[in-house]
């Protein structure tokens, strides 16, 4: 299954639920007032953003605020939430809505509590795209598009390199995202749907995406099991770097004792790949600025707009496969 090409796609674009938007009433600027004020045709967008939270975001929410430039046709408002507080993403939300923006982009700290707040907008007639997380109960009348890679199948491929690699089964431990938040269930249902059923899980802990929390995790548990674990399943690449040093604290080698595999495709990630430190990467795509404009530029002019957009990426499954891409690697 991972011959060399050196490296696999997954999940190419899909495009599922396509929805004719009834934004008729929706000016040709967007909901509201034409928020430029001054009828031009620069489109106001508020960025609903998670903020400062590691490699991956940085890499998104830079590639999101280039891609929305001035030149573009934009002026981009950028919310963070504070510390990754839902609430502080509420009141930038009800801001922009009473602002009169032409659109909102939203990448949610929590997958819940949304319900309220999406209606206000509808309301408004000011479209919303989801980017990355998604939110629960899946509600498609609620949001014009989701768009983000396929964590489901992110980590289907995941588990089934784990599988290729331990025929006879091994002990594993999963390091997870913060608990509730729609990638980290995606990440739990591909890997859960696929692993074979002699692979033997020991621990599902949430190291809360931190290399300092899944260094101190993984200690714990590598301690308490005698050092008998063969795989982690980090479900980002800064708590898979944290599960590597623990390896390496315990006296053992990452690579040959331990094999770590994370989620992101991050160029320390690579790097770490490349060096033995990692064995597996699934790169989790955060460039999808250019898609998001497309859906934007679409929602406000009336068009259909696939309510479900999967944003394609690849895995590294060799040190070959990430010393290829790392020239060229942009995040
Ligand atoms: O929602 C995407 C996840 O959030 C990334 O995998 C992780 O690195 C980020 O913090």
């Amino acid at each position: 299954m991972f011959k060399t090409p050196r490296f696999r796609s997954i999940a190419g674009l899909a495009l599922v639920g396509a929805v004719a938007l009834g934004l008729g009433a929706c000016s040709a600027s967007g909901g509201g007032d034409d928020a430029s004020g001054d009828g031009g045709d620069i489109k106001t967008i508020g960025f609903v953003a998670v903020g400062p939270e590691g490699g991956w975001r940085t890499a998104n929410e830079k590639n999101i605020q280039d891609s929305f430039s001035k030149e573009n046709g934009f002026d981009l408002k950028y919310a963070p939430a504070t510390n990754g507080d839902q609430n502080s993403q509420i009141t930038a939300f009800t801001s922009f809505i009473d602002e009169g923006v032409d659109a909102i982009l939203l990448s949610a700290t929590e997958a819940t509590g949304w319900e309220s707040i999406l209606e206000r907008a509808k309301e408004a007639e000011i479209p919303v795209v989801l980017l990355d997380r998604g939110i629960e109960p899946n509600d498609t009348e609620l949001y014009t598009s989701h768009i983000a890679p396929d964590n489901v199948g992110i980590s289907a491929s995941a588990a089934e390199w784990a599988n290729e690699q331990f025929p006879d089964g091994a002990n594993y431990v999963v390091l997870e995202g913060p608990p509730g938040l729609s990638v980290v269930n995606d990440r739990n249902k591909g890997w859960d749907e696929t692993i074979d059923a002699n692979m033997t899980k020991l621990e599902s802990q949430s190291a809360n995406w931190s290399t300092e929390e899944a260094k101190s995790v993984f200690e714990t548990i590598l301690k308490a099991n005698n050092n008998n674990v063969q795989l982690v399943f980090a479900q980002n690449d800064e708590m898979g770097l944290g599960a590597a040093l623990a390896v390496e604290e315990a006296g053992l080698k990452p690579g040959t004792d331990v094999k770590i595999i994370t989620i992101d495709g991050t160029k320390a990630a690579l790097e770490a790949l490349a060096a033995g430190r990692l064995s597996f990467v699934a790169e989790y795509n955060p460039l999808f600025g250019d898609t998001a404009i497309d859906v934007v530029n679409k929602a406000l002019a009336g068009d259909k707009v696939e309510s479900d957009i999967v944003v394609p990426s690849v895995t590294f499954d060799s040190p070959e496969a990430a010393t290829e891409a790392l020239p060229d690697r942009k995040f």
